[in-house]
């Protein structure tokens, strides 16, 4: 048994599928794409990976619009690719997780379509949210339930032709499931358990707040929380209690992380309460700028609400750290600096970390891609206005010197910046003063410590913009002033994020400090 569980202080990696390495050659990356490249993440020095969704699917939504839950789509590969995979990484001594999406189906999910078939009232229609119109003076056929909209923009409502609506949290492509109908708790479970039984070691759960909508369909003020009609009812919960018994019937620790966006740090831990998730993402320091004051407030809101927390600076929803954090600044390589530096502060504390595939080469967001090529509902659905997330995926560069840089044999499926050819993993990986082996570094000074640090933390007195914690003999110190700051008395430092005397910390850089 091992003293603590394996997700408690887990470095994941999150692998977009799509975008991660493509051996067919038709673009798009896949399973054995990823199994090929298991090494480099062994070496990279992470413990787990999270797979996102490989599941057939009509691809609306990138795959998080599943039209079946038990196979992989043969644009990703096949389920002996998947078997493969996870013997591979278990035998690198990688965990893997994959991605449930239990919060909708796909509009060609066999249940929807047999949904759409049957009259209203019946057992097919109460799988999902069908609603009758809420009447609407003038126009004979009523206007949509409620005032719902949909994450993606436009209203969560589209109408069938025999004048029911049904409800999308999502794009139209993405049916919300009944979550109180027994059937789907049931294929659900079915579902966990069907990939448990192939040895996967965990699962992320997609947007983990939502499956319960208040009673009645209530409209709604923009907004998360538990104030709100659409997230995290308190009936949610008693679904996670049901999966962590499914987790528990398997023979060593199976994990489950939720996607949970919400308000308030209180709400999320009520997701891991012992009989529940084993972990929630915790989406607040992504959502902060940089600032230390921002951070001190982030860690500790989270550490009183949350004992053994998750953190998390990129994913494929958002813009990439590096960038969000140079905007604004005059100096263009401020942001890979002070991605770096939230990298080792986030590493120093106690909890489990998630990065995004990537970021261990600096890669920056793609904001100029061409818009036919954008393929992310949201720049659809909101007519260009907003981007979207594809600038956070474009396919990673492996080697060489122009598109699609290793990533294939066939090109990419969002174009590769033509100025990545420094940033490509196999010219990082010998250039020591690089940020992939900056994060092999970091990570690898991470494993050293393990188990000889407590699982808390306290502030020290810092100057300027400057945040100082210990760690037990760690002291970890990090610099978001524009001044460089006097070092804390210390014996030596272990690792900095990026040129540190050992007397000042200079701006946008973090240190680890020991004392013997
Ligand atoms: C989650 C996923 C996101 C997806 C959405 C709908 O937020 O991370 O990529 O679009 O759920 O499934």
């Amino acid at each position: 048994m091992e003293r603590t569980p394996w997700w408690h202080d887990a470095v994941v990696y999150e692998i977009y599928v799509r975008s991660f390495a493509d051996a067919s050659g038709d673009g798009v990356g896949d399973l054995p794409g990823v199994r090929s490249r298991l090494p480099y993440l062994a070496e990279l020095g992470v413990d787990a990976i999270w797979l996102t969704p490989f599941y057939p699917s009509p691809m609306a939504d990138g795959g998080y619009d599943v039209a079946d839950y038990r196979d992989v789509d043969p644009l990703f590969g096949s389920l002996a690719d998947f078997d493969a995979l996870v013997a591979d990484a278990h035998a690198l001594g990688l965990r893997l997780m994959v991605d449930i999406v239990p919060n909708h189906s796909s509009s060609a999910h066999p249940w929807f379509r047999k949904a759409l078939e049957a009259p209203r009232g019946s057992r097919e229609r109460d799988r999902y949210m069908f609603r009758d119109p809420a009447p609407s003076p003038g126009d004979s056929g009523g206007r949509e339930p409620n005032n719902w909209v949909s994450v993606f923009g436009g209203p969560a409502w589209t109408r069938v032709p025999d004048g029911q609506w049904y409800l999308h949290l999502f794009a139209p492509q993405q049916p919300d499931f009944n979550w109180r109908d027994p059937e789907v708790r049931r294929e659900f479970a079915d579902i966990l358990r069907f990939w448990l039984d192939r040895g996967v070691d965990g699962f992320r759960i997609d947007v983990a707040m939502g499956l319960i909508k208040a009673e009645g369909l209530p409209d709604t003020e923009p907004g998360f929380g538990a104030k709100s009609p659409i997230w995290s009812q308190p009936e949610v919960h008693d679904i996670y209690r049901e999966w962590r018994r499914v987790l528990d019937e398997y023979p060593g620790v199976r994990a489950a992380v939720g996607e949970v966006w919400t308000d308030s740090p209180e709400d999320l831990a009520l997701y891991v309460r012992p009989d529940e998730l084993h972990q929630s993402f915790n989406f607040a320091w992504l959502e902060a700028p940089w600032s230390a004051t921002a951070f001190r407030k982030v860690i500790d809101e989270t550490l009183i609400a949350v004992p053994a927390p998750t953190w998390v600076l990129s994913n494929h929803d958002v813009v990439r750290h590096p960038t969000r954090y140079g905007e604004g600044s005059l100096d263009p390589s401020a942001g890979l600096a002070r991605g770096c530096a939230a990298f080792l502060a986030m590493l120093a504390l106690p909890g489990s970390a998630y990065l995004y595939q990537g970021e261990e080469l600096g890669l920056p967001e793609v904001k100029d891609l061409p818009p036919e090529s954008r393929q992310d509902p949201i720049f659809a659905r909101s007519k260009g206005e907003l981007l979207g997330r594809d600038g956070c995926r474009v396919p990673l560069p492996w080697s060489g010197t122009a598109p699609p840089y290793g990533f294939g044999p066939g090109g990419s499926w969002l174009p590769q910046p033509a100025d990545w050819a420094g940033l490509t993993a196999e010219r990082q990986a010998a250039d020591p003063s690089s940020t992939l082996s900056f994060y092999r570094r970091a990570l690898a000074t991470r494993r050293a410590l393990r188990g000889t640090l407590p699982d808390t933390m306290a502030w020290l007195e810092a100057p300027g913009d400057a945040l100082f914690f210990t760690r037990g003999k760690l002291i970890c110190v990090i610099n978001c002033g524009e001044e460089p700051v006097r070092l804390p008395p210390h014996d030596r430092v272990v690792i900095s994020s990026g040129p540190c005397d050992g007397l000042e910390l200079p701006p946008d850089t973090t240190a680890w400090l020991l004392t013997e």
